[in-house]
């Protein structure tokens, strides 16, 4: 849903940058396939076919950061805690704002009274594409992406407060 009537430019603005970043996810996972020396360079671009449709659960998602000059800060308090994200590439668009570290999201000093904006595109494999050990060593049994997005979501949802589940 977007806001058509306070930002009717949004939606466009949204779609094309999402559209930007398909071919930069896609060089990205050349490059790793690349630096994995698989055979078929493009193994992975190969399994983001459908990024765009129904059948992946790629997007791009807006995070606003409101200022906390107004607000009591906790000490240690951060705006996002420490995890890791689910699917494949997250590419993140940021503006000026420093305040993210290893999946985090701090609250420097400096920064309180700021606004942080990011965007972030999620680039995840197609549903249907099986995530495996690329080394065939079956460490882990085979799955499929959304499968393993389901898993990853419920364990989320369902978490007990200050359990740690990734
Ligand atoms: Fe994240």
């Amino acid at each position: 849903m977007y806001p058509e009537k306070s930002l009717p430019e949004f939606q466009k603005s949204m779609s094309d940058l999402f559209n930007a970043a398909i071919p930069l996810n896609n060089r990205v996972l050349e490059i790793m396939a690349r630096g994995l020396n698989l055979e078929d360079q493009f193994y992975f671009v190969e399994r983001h076919s459908w990024v765009g449709t129904k059948r992946s659960q790629t997007a791009l998602r807006s995070f606003y950061y409101p200022s906390l000059a107004d607000v009591k800060i906790k000490e240690n308090q951060v705006r996002c805690g420490e995890h890791w994200d689910y699917g494949g590439i997250t590419i993140l668009f940021q503006d000026k704002q420093s305040g993210l570290e290893k999946h985090r999201v701090m609250i420097p000093a400096d920064h309180i009274d700021l606004d942080r904006q990011s965007i972030a595109f999620f680039g995840n494999p197609d549903n249907d594409a099986v995530l495996e050990c690329i080394d065939q060593s079956n460490k882990y049994p085979p799955t499929t992406i959304i499968d393993l997005l389901n898993m990853k979501y419920e364990q989320t949802t369902t978490k007990k407060p200050n359990s740690r589940t990734y």
